[in-house]
């Protein structure tokens, strides 16, 4: 299939390829698009055809429900049987923006677009591209990230050319995405609400604003026999990159003693080797020796350039052919939460305290 590939960004919509977007969507085809937090694979979510169409071309679990998003709260009421009070308050304070509610659906939604599920899982983007697309379509667009399964989350359109070139209608490239981690995603059928993954939309703020909320237990454990993931996306090796990868927790320095040896160790092996540390921490790596790539992944201060940068860094390593790499970890604070949470399931939770 050849794919259409259109670059615009925010401040300049070209109208004429969006209508051309929306109509690709209503016949059924897939239109990759920006986001605010990553891109897209977009579908129309009231056609389960469609959906699989979806699931085939990313190689997803077809068990794995897909996020249908919505440009005006009217559309909400197309999918879902009843909105609760919680998520009005949520809704008012956090939408358009990088959070998804899961609600009960309600029968016209078909399940192949909710993996089977009778939840749906809804979000009201920012981002001026994403609601542009939704409003030309007329429908709500079904979107998982679009990358491949088990590929870092795309966060450029180059991004999702290199993953999804050929087997998609069109890539609307957009350029980066803002924030660069996958919206915040809050279960509202259940009380007290529950977060199913941390995003930008960080448990502080929310449990300011509703009082109690509680955090899924997979967001900090590996899922086992007895512990599922409420979101079934949760359960699958995510975001990983080719290499073999390993975060180190302690202290500063030693950390990086420890990262220092070990990445000299399989240098010298022969191993194409990688670190990952914060600018504030590149000085530690400053005398080590062999062919090494050192790459910051931002500011401790200012963590939100740590997510933008997140898995562009981890592909960037993919890129190289880099076969181990060794990290460190960083706060779980605020929206630290979120990015240990990637880190922790890219690294396939080798964790180990130094
Ligand atoms: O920021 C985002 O949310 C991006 C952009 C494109 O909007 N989308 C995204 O979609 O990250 P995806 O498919 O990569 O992740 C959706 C997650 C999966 O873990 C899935 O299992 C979960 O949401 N999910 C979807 N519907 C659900 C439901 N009804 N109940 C529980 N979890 C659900
Ligand atoms: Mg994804």
């Amino acid at each position: 299939m050849d794919t259409k590939v259109v670059k615009m960004s925010e401040d300049s919509i070209d109208q004429s390829e969006i209508s051309q977007a929306g109509e690709i969507i209503r016949r059924g085809g897939l239109v990759a698009f920006p986001t605010e937090t990553v891109y897209g694979l977009g579908a129309d979510a009231m056609n389960a055809d469609a959906a699989l169409k979806v699931y085939r071309a990313k190689g997803r679990p077809s068990d794995n429900p897909l996020i249908a998003h919505i440009a005006d709260l009217q559309m909400l009421d197309d999918l879902v049987t009843d909105v609760p009070k919680v998520a009005e308050t949520l809704m008012s304070r956090f939408w358009p923006g990088p959070m998804t509610l899961i609600f009960h659906k309600n029968e016209k939604v078909p399940k192949g677009t909710t993996g089977g599920l009778n939840t749906i899982a809804v979000r009201y983007p920012k981002h001026k591209i994403a609601c542009a697309l939704i409003r030309a379509a007329g429908v709500s667009i079904a979107a998982p990230s679009a990358n491949l399964s088990g590929r870092p989350s795309p966060t450029t359109g180059q991004h999702v050319i290199d993953d999804l070139n050929g087997r998609i209608d069109m890539i609307i490239d957009g350029g980066m995405a803002g924030m660069g981690l996958e919206s915040t995603i809050i279960d509202v059928t259940v009380t007290p609400p529950l977060i199913l993954r941390p995003g930008f939309i960080t448990y502080e703020m929310v449990k300011e604003v509703i009082g109690q909320i509680d955090i899924d237990k997979v967001v900090f454990e590996k899922p086992k026999e007895g512990l599922k993931p409420r979101a079934p996306g949760m359960k699958y090796r995510h975001y990983a990159p080719n290499a073999e990868y390993t975060i180190y927790r302690g202290q500063r320095e030693k950390v990086a003693r420890r990262i220092c040896v070990l990445a000299e160790n399989a240098s010298a092996c022969g191993k194409k080797t990688g670190i990952i540390t914060a600018q504030q921490n590149l000085e530690l790596y400053e005398n080590i020796s062999g062919e090494i790539e050192v790459v910051s992944l931002g500011d401790l201060d200012k963590p939100e350039t740590i997510a933008s940068r997140l898995f562009k860094v981890l592909r960037d390593f993919d890129k190289k052919g880099v076969e181990v790499i060794y990290g460190e970890a960083f706060s779980e604070d605020n929206v630290g939460l979120a990015i240990m949470n990637r880190l922790t399931k890219a690294a396939g939770y080798n964790v180990i305290d130094v």
